[in-house]
């Protein structure tokens, strides 16, 4: 919970900024208001990109981004069959139809799964990257020979990037979500960014009914030319988020330097398989994931872990809301995943998740605390593997 981890005096400095105003409104689109505006501009600037909008959740995020793209009824989106709900609920929302597919050994996009799921009604691939960065340059190739619109939902990736890019500004158009397990805590919120004005005015648009925020006209004057929603942030999340925001540096620099002295104390242990990267640098230090050889010993490792005071962060304690291959409720409404056993269209994802621990890398660990995590699953390890 990296930023959760550090809210403090900044962020009510922050607040007590807005409310020593002259006027206090906590309406983003109200009279002398700046905090949100100002939150988008600094965000814009440390991602090295024209335009940010923020939003009230990384869902509402995905779901902007989504219909900024253009995506809409009828349209197929693939996505990998391991993500939060989320961005598949988004979809769903917006009319499209979601085409989960496998992942790859580092856990993101297979783009060969990608080319096999292609059909005339694709429209859009959702690179999900899960702390670290998917197979970027090969996703981006795949998109530009087919004409689809790269979206990358880095809700759980802010700061992460692949090959000196930052994760979320290689697509048309990036998401990124502030909830409590994330790399900025704002309490809930989200950002959407993009180069491309034409998404930016979309995604302003959909996050606020529609308003075309056209200069000089009165909000209630305001055209509309598509339908939208109420996914507004209010100043007061904006301005903890402002103080969030530089705090990043070091929330990034301490998890990563957490990480990988977790991982050096650890990387002597047979049995255990970490997962492979892309571009490892660039990961987050937010999680550790490896893999065992079968689901039981995966399972057995959880509740060891528990039983030693240490939870896992998704795998596989929250594997029900991360895999596809459970979410007949969602899935089903759909004619090509209606009567069919969803898992068994997934086999490999299903079973990378469901024999792989994901632990969670706290951002403020003293010596001792990593000491104790690295003993706590050398323990395990050497009960449940021997190793
Ligand atoms: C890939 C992805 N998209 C969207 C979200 C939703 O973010 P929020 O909880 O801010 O709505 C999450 C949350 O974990 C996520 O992992």
């Amino acid at each position: 919970m990296p930023g959760a981890e550090l809210i403090g005096r900044e962020e009510l400095m922050e607040i007590q900024d807005l409310f020593g105003k002259e006027r206090v409104n906590l309406y983003r689109y109200g009279p002398g208001n700046y905090k949100t505006r100002e939150f988008e501009a600094m965000f814009a600037e440390v991602m090295g990109v024209k335009y940010a909008h923020a939003v009230s959740s990384g869902t509402a995020a995905i779901h902007c981004a989504l219909a900024g793209a253009g995506i809409g009824p009828g349209d197929e989106v693939i996505i990998t069959a391991w993500t939060f709900i989320a961005p598949v609920e988004a979809i769903s929302a917006l009319g499209a139809i979601p085409v989960p597919v496998e992942i790859d050994e580092t856990f993101h996009l297979d783009p060969l799964a990608v080319e096999r799921a292609l059909s005339s009604k694709t429209k859009a691939v959702v690179a999900i990257p899960m702390w670290a960065p998917p197979q970027m340059d090969e996703l981006s190739a795949l998109c530009d020979r087919h004409g689809l619109v790269l979206i990358e939902d880095a809700a759980q990736a802010l700061g992460a990037s692949y090959r000196g890019r930052k994760l979320g500004t290689i697509g048309q158009v990036g998401s990124f979500s502030f909830d409590a397990g994330k790399t900025l805590h704002t309490g809930e919120g989200g950002m959407v960014i993009t180069d491309d004005r034409d998404i930016y005015d979309r995604v302003a648009e959909f996050s606020d009914h529609g308003h075309m925020h056209l200069a000089g006209l009165a909000r209630g004057k305001d055209p509309r030319r598509a339908k939208g929603l109420n996914y507004r942030m209010s100043e007061l999340t904006a301005a903890v988020g402002i103080a969030q925001l530089r705090k990043m540096e070091c929330i990034l620099e301490r998890s990563k330097a957490n990480k990988r002295r977790i991982k050096e104390g650890l990387a002597d242990l047979a049995g255990l398989t970490f997962r492979s990267f892309t571009d490892e640098d660039g990961a987050q230090g937010d999680t550790l994931i490896f893999s065992l050889e079968k689901r039981e010993l995966a399972l057995r490792f959880e509740q060891e872990l528990l039983a030693r005071g240490f939870g896992t962060k998704i795998l596989p304690e929250a594997l029900d809301w991360h895999f596809a291959g459970v979410w007949g409720h969602l899935l089903q409404q759909y004619d090509r995943y209606r009567d069919c056993d969803l898992e068994s269209l997934w086999p490999e994802t299903g079973m990378k998740l469901r024999r792989s621990i994901c632990l969670n890398i706290p951002v403020l660990m003293d010596d001792a605390a990593i000491d104790e995590l690295v003993s706590a699953v050398r323990s395990v390890a050497l009960n449940v593997l021997g190793a």
